[in-house]
């Protein structure tokens, strides 16, 4: 058999360890060929591709990022291309995609992505190509899985990040309010404003007021704690207010990209406080450097399960974890379920009885 692998949407932590795993496993165990397109689904249209073999994936295990590189703008579906008279017009090419595959003899495509990434592996299967996706996404918010790999990493990043924040807070008597990635899902802020023992998590599920930010920074004064940390997802958003855009990213296929929330409470809060407020995106650096040992695990397992997919031929599904095991579900249930923090939450219920506030 002859599988292609590709990287779709934002990159994440473990998607390299995949595709050492992937290579490894149907190398050895079920004696495949390999091929990974390149830029995701464009590699797939531009016929790029390289093989992979254990050799040219030696090494790649701990790497952040994708040797195969990523695109969160191609949909082969909906694809911008020259009408031949120099203009820019919208196209389904998909089945250029698929005679490129049969060209080259590739019997399977394993797609590693999120919902945008997954929503065109689905609409392969639909039309026939042997699929098996893989979930990945630093914000954990697909609802098939119960955690996608990236999100470890991302929280150690954070947490790790919160420490940094903690010290020079501490010194200054400063209020910081600290951006993460995470768009409309919470998971990054609250497991790393929890565990970075932050005083505010702020989350695109629970609506924040000021009041109740100032409220908790007050009662930290009032002990002596003249500093404070506040998390904020950057898709939070105050009670009847709206999300900060930052960027719009017009040839993407979900073009809106978060960003300034962070500074919207800083530069709101400190004429209401007693402190100078900083604010910090950690932005990209939450997605780069390398992966987590319990990302490299969890990336493996994934693998495995895949590759076994493959032996079985159990196209047209996503592997997953549920509840700590590996199975797998129909790529037709995967798409369109995000998967959100619920504002009664054991976490949030944990964190909020030792006194974090939730801005609520
Ligand atoms: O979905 C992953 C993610 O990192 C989000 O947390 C973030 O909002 C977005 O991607 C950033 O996208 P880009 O890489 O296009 O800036």
């Amino acid at each position: 058999m002859k599988i292609g692998i590709l990287t779709g949407g934002g990159d994440a932590p473990g998607l390299n360890a995949v595709i050492y795993a992937l290579t490894r496993i149907c190398t050895y165990k079920f004696n495949c060929e390999i091929i990974g397109y390149k830029f995701g689904y464009r590699g797939l249209y531009e016929n790029n591709f390289v093989t992979l073999t254990p050799q040219s994936t030696s090494g790649i295990l701990h790497k952040g990022g994708t040797i195969l590189f990523s695109s969160n703008k191609d949909n082969l579906f909906d694809y911008l291309v020259d009408d031949g008279n120099g203009n820019m017009i919208k196209k389904d090419v998909s089945d250029v995609a698929v005679a490129n595959m049969k060209k080259e003899g590739v019997d399977v495509l394993v797609v590693l992505g999120g919902d945008g990434t997954l929503t065109s592996a689905r609409d392969f299967a639909r039309k026939g190509v042997n699929v098996i996706g893989v979930p990945k996404t630093i914000d954990n918010d697909l609802a098939s899985t119960d955690v996608t790999f990236g999100f470890d990493s991302a929280v150690n990043i954070v947490t790790e990040n919160l420490g940094r924040i903690h010290t020079t807070a501490e010194s200054h008597n400063r209020v910081f309010v600290v951006e993460v990635m995470g768009r409309n899902a919470g998971w990054i802020a609250l497991l790393s404003g929890i565990a970075g023992s932050a005083d505010v998590i702020i989350i695109p599920e629970i609506p924040y007021s000021l009041d109740k930010i100032v409220e908790k920074i007050k009662q930290r004064d009032a002990v002596g704690k003249n500093f404070s940390i506040i998390v904020v997802t950057e898709g939070a958003k105050e009670k009847g207010g709206q999300a900060v855009i930052g960027k719009v990213v017009s040839d993407s296929p979900d073009p809106i990209r978060f960003g300034g929330i962070g500074a919207k409470i800083a530069q709101d809060l400190e004429p209401l406080i007693e402190h100078e407020v900083r604010s910090v995106a950690l932005g990209h650096i939450q997605r780069g450097g390398d992966t987590s040992p319990a990302d490299r695990i969890l990336s493996i397992r994934y693998a495995y399960a895949a590759a076994n997919l493959i032996a079985e031929k159990k196209f047209g599904n996503m592997v997953c974890l549920k509840n700590g095991r590996m199975d797998s579900v129909s790529l037709e249930e995967v798409i369109g379920k995000p998967k959100i923090v619920a504002p009664v939450n054991e976490l949030v219920n944990a964190a909020s009885a030792m006194g974090i506030s939730f801005g609520a």
